[in-house]
This record gives C-alpha cells, sequence and structure tokens, in this order.
C-alpha cells in the first residue's frame, strides 16, 4: 500500500478571518514498508500536516491518497503523540487493548494481540502498571503498542520521543527502529532532530520555514539493522551536515526577517 501526499495545501483562518498559511503544496509518496521521516524548523506545519494524514483535520486543497485499499475496511492510520496520551485510570494491558475492544473483539482476541505487541515494545510483565507509575520512555512503549495494536496501514508519530532525556530518546531510537523492522509497516515521524532523521529513516523529507513546502527528499542510504555504530560513520555525518545545511539557511532566512 503506498500513501500519497497529494499536493497537500493548508490556511488557517481564524474567527477574525485572520489567515495562517501553515503548508503549501506538499506532495511526495511513502511507500510500502517504508519509514519516511520529515524534518522542518519549529512551526512549519509538521503536526498540521500529520494531523490531515490522520484525517483529524482537512486540507484546504489537495488530498491524502491510500493507494491499492478500499475505504473503511480498516483504520488507515493510527498516531502517537509527543505527550503519550495514555488513559491514566486503565492499565498498561487496558490501554494497549482500547482499540479492539472499540473494534468489539472477545477477550482471547484481545489479549492475543496486546501479547504479541506487549512483548515487541518490551513491556513483559507490566501489564497490570498504571501509566503514573511508568516513566516516560515506557509510556511511549505503550503508545506505540496502543497504536501497532489497531494495525493501522501508516503508523503516525509526531516528536514521540522529544518530552524524554537524551539518553532514554537514543535507546527508543534504536526501539523503534528494531519495532519498525518487526512489524514491516509504513511509518511518517516527525522531528526536529537530524541526527534521528537519518538514524530512523529511508528517507528523509526536508520543510521550509512557514509556510511549510518541500525542500527536498533525501534517500538515506545506510545499511540496516541501525545500532549505534551507524552514528560515528562518515556516510550517517555527510547526511546529517547536507540536512543541515537546509535547516540552517532556513533559520537564517527565519532571522535576518526578525532584526
Ligand atoms: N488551529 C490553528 N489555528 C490557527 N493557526 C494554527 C493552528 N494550528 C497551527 N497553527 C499555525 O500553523 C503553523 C504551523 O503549526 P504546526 O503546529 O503545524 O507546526 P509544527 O511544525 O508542528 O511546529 P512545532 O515544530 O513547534 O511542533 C504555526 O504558525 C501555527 O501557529
Ligand atoms: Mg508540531
Amino acid at each position: 500500500m503506498k500513501v500519497l501526499i497529494d499536493h497537500i495545501s493548508k490556511t488557517y483562518v481564524d474567527r477574525k478571518g485572520e489567515r495562517t498559511e501553515a503548508l503549501q503544496d506538499i506532495h511526495f509518496a511513502i511507500e510500502e514498508n517504508e519509514f519516511v521521516v520529515v524534518v522542518g524548523p519549529s512551526g512549519c506545519g509538521k503536526s498540521t500536516l500529520l494531523n490531515i494524514i490522520a484525517g483529524l483535520l482537512s486540507p484546504t486543497s489537495g488530498q491524502v491518497i491510500f493507494e491499492g485499499t478500499r475505504t473503511n475496511t480498516k483504520p488507515h492510520t493510527a498516531v502517537v503523540f509527543q505527550d503519550f496520551a495514555l488513559f491514566p485510570w486503565r492499565t498498561v494491558l487496558k490501554n494497549i487493548v482500547y482499540g479492539l475492544e472499540e473494534k468489539g473483539l472477545n477477550k482471547t482476541e484481545q489479549s492475543t494481540i496486546a501479547e504479541q505487541f506487549i512483548s515487541m515494545v518490551g513491556l513483559r510483565g507490566f501489564e497490570k502498571k498504571y501509566p503514573h507509575q511508568l516513566s516516560g520512555g515506557m509510556k511511549q512503549r505503550v503508545s506505540i503498542a496502543r497504536a501497532l495494536a489497531n494495525d493501522p496501514l501508516l503508523l503516525l508519530m509526531d516528536e514521540p520521543f522529544s518530552a524524554l532525556d537524551a539518553q532514554t530518546r537514543t535507546l527508543m531510537q534504536y526501539e523503534l527502529s528494531r519495532i519498525w523492522e518487526e512489524t514491516q509497516k509504513s511509518f511518517l515521524y516527525i522531528t526536529h532532530n537530524i541526527q534521528e532523521a537519518v538514524f530512523l529513516g529511508d528517507r528523509v523529507v526536508i520543510l521550509s520555514r512557514r509556510p511549510g513546502k518541500v525542500l527536498s527528499i533525501m534517500k538515506i542510504d545506510l545499511p540496516r539493522p541501525r545500532n549505534e555504530h551507524l552514528t560515528v560513520e562518515k556516510k550517517y555525518l555527510e547526511y546529517v551536515n547536507a540536512i543541515w545545511r537546509y535547516i540552517k539557511e532556513q533559520a537564517w532566512e527565519a532571522l535576518e526577517e526578525k532584526t
């Protein structure tokens, strides 16, 4: 299944009629089993794009096409947000099966699926804990398991690790890379962090400052599985520098405009 982000533009209009142009003619595809990362400066419309792909927001023009699927047969997307968005009154297990309950699956079916994803994200033994009893990294593991349990065609992640401390974030990047390889699904991952983008992505879509436009799409030709050894490789650092050059230019332009 390929997802086509087909010439999406978005302008917000508030109650006073004030317009904010967030995205301009965003066009790219996410191939089957591909890990695509979107990077761009703060406020360039990344979350807007993700919300449009998730169907939570309508574009002003353009469309999102899930090629080769019949509509409404499956949830097309599931989202992992930055702030975990877990139900505090539900245990880890109950958070993960939430979507399955909604779908009307029986208890046995729910626990078979839940067990698979609890193992995949490394939460075995924590099934009965509540979110407040977990670290940030573990909470985000629950969010990932809950999203995957719904069997989406495309997993959407909006800066999922930015609330985590630096070491946990690095570990979660390794974990996510492994999880993606296990699921063989399409992932769209949004971040400010260039190192993270290169570490995770098959391709990186670089957005300009607002209104977000596609500046470049870079294919990351690095071997998998990806692990810590990669981050000292020359080729990895070259990709990081190449993306930084795009982002830096944008940041300078924004600064000059302000002064
Ligand atoms: N509901 C809204 N109404 C009006 N303007 C909005 C709305 N949501 C976002 N915006 C504006 O649209 C632009 C893009 O916002 P968005 O949250 O998509 O950017 P972002 O790239 O995700 O930012 P960040 O890097 O800070 O997460 C910003 O200028 C923001 O102020
Ligand atoms: Mg955002």
